[in-house]
């Protein structure tokens, strides 16, 4: 037997990624660019399938020249055939080593390909770049590999690779990256230890070019943070490419009784869909929105009822901006026979059938969420709306239709946004006009300084208004943040 150190040099993050192939495991290796993900894939099969006979291996990539360039173009010239036992099948893409194991190389670009693929049986899968892949199609991948040669030596293994900005990288992000059970069902809760996830960056390949480092060192911001350092929360394709955490989220502060408030409400009675209800407030000087409440649940219309009664009153809200399809006879209520939104207003809830274009809703939020360095965003989210915060930048572009590619995918977790939606686009109107703008100036870029003059400013307009003598003001608290509101 060859020693495998003798011929391959693997680094720490790699040899790590292989103590967990055979063992039943799920693997995630990677998160970055650069981290040698590639070629880990193509070690672990080779290594794989010349230690344990009958083995059988599958190596995925989206296209075929992707196949040729990144895995088989290297085959023999880093697994020299005498020294594996193998011979490389080029018409059928296989390689075929003398104990009975195979790899084959396999491009998933179709749902017949997928469906070829899970109906044939694999023991090592091995999915390189596999968030490219929708989340149904990895479940259905994941769910067709299984021990069946019970002669082998070796517990059926997933191995995935991947860098932010694919189309599951939810998926990824709550399985692997900054696991949240609330996302995983009962089969996936069951081996969740079989979850792994190794993160492998540029910086622990040592073979890479330094050319490679200092391209991933100049890209955009965003990318940058997303592909050098693997950072899932601001990747490409993100459909709220204007938000911005340290922008957008703030500490709460009471809401004053004056302020004009709603509800947005979308509802929904699964995990992947929860129900979700946000608590927006408008001051009515700047125009400027906050949303200061949320509420997730998965529940029955009775649970949703008697909750969002509560809040409502709580909060004195007088208006719910709600989920069209609560009007939809389809989906009335299996004891009642009543449709959600008939059994709402019985209750005594002031709901609305909310605005439900889509495309244009997205560019009317998108506008609220707009900001530059001298001018802030008019919407606001309280640190306490955790959902929210949460889901919104998980969101992508619908990139399987041309027709809407200004929509965002409903295959995401969108319940929050469209809740959003629902209540902005129905409630408020974008303020235009330069009235009440608030201008950042570079010595004020800093949070607190920005408060203080919007302080200013709010000040400076009410005391130009002479028939009325309200003179608003705010406190402002240690961290910057106003934290009160009065009026005198
Ligand atoms: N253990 C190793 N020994 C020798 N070369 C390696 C090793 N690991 C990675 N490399 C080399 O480093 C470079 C980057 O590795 P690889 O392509 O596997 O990274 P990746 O994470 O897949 O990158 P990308 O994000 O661009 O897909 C390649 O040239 C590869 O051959
Ligand atoms: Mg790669």
């Amino acid at each position: 037997m060859i020693k495998i150190t003798d011929i391959l040099q693997l680094t720490d993050k790699q040899k790590l990624a292989l103590k967990h192939i055979g063992k039943g495991k799920i693997i995630f290796y990677g998160g970055a660019r650069g981290g040698g993900k590639s070629y880990l894939s193509h070690v672990a099969a080779n290594l794989f399938c010349y230690k344990i006979p009958e083995l059988r291996c599958i190596i995925i990539r989206e296209t075929y020249p992707e196949l040729e360039d990144v895995f088989i173009s290297h085959q023999e010239e880093r697994f020299p055939p005498n020294l594996f036992k193998y011979k490389y099948q080029s018409r059928s893409n296989i390689c075929e080593f003398q104990n009975g194991s195979r790899i084959m190389f396999k491009p998933l670009d179709s749902a017949k390909a997928a469906r070829k693929i899970m109906g044939s049986q694999f023991q090592l899968m091995i999915i390189d770049e596999a968030n490219n892949y929708d989340e149904q199609t990895l479940r259905k991948l994941l769910g067709s590999v299984r021990n069946t040669n019970p002669n082998i030596n070796f517990k059926s293994t997933v191995l995935m690779t991947g860098n932010p900005g694919g189309q599951s990288d939810f998926y990824f992000k709550t399985r692997f990256v900054n696991p949240d059970y609330k996302y995983w069902d009962k089969g996936e809760l069951k081996y969740k230890d079989n979850y792994v996830f190794i993160k492998a960056m540029v910086y622990d390949n040592p073979y890479i070019e330094q050319q490679y480092i200092d391209m991933l060192d100049t890209l955009p911001e965003d990318l940058r943070q997303a592909w050098l350092y693997g950072n899932w929360t601001t990747f490409e394709g993100q459909f709220f490419s204007e938000f911005n955490h340290e922008h957008h989220v703030i500490a709460p502060f009471p809401i004053p009784k004056d302020w004009h408030k709603v509800m947005g409400f979308d509802i929904g009675y699964t995990k992947k869909h929860p129900a979700v209800a946000l608590c927006i407030a408008q001051n009515p000087i700047t125009n400027e929105l906050f949303v200061f409440d949320e509420y997730v649940g998965i529940g029955s219309t009775e649970e949703y009822i008697e909750t969002i009664k509560e809040i409502i009153n709580t909060y004195n809200i007088n208006i719910v901006y709600a989920d069209p399809s609560m009007w939809n006879d389809t989906k009335k209520d299996k004891h009642t026979d009543e449709s959600p939104a008939f059994m709402f207003l019985k209750a005594g809830i002031p709901i609305v059938q909310a605005n439900n274009k889509r495309v244009n809703g997205w560019r009317i939020i998108k506008q609220w969420l707009h900001w530059t360095e001298k001018r802030s965003s008019k919407l606001k989210i309280f640190d306490n709306c955790s959902y929210l915060i949460q889901t919104l930048p998980l969101n992508k572009y619908n990139t399987s239709s041309l027709v809407n590619k200004e929509d965002c995918d409903t295959n995401g977790p969108d319940d929050a946004i469209d809740a959003l939606r629902y209540a902005i686009v129905t409630g408020f109107g974008y303020p235009l006009g330069k009235g009440n703008e608030i201008q950042i100036t570079e010595e004020t870029n800093d949070f607190k300084n920005f408060i203080a003059l919007y302080n200013e400013e709010i000040v400076k307009e009410n005391n130009n208004d002479d028939e009325e003598e309200k003179i608003y003001k705010r406190y402002i608290n240690a961290d910057g943040y106003y934290s009160n509101y009065a009026m005198y």
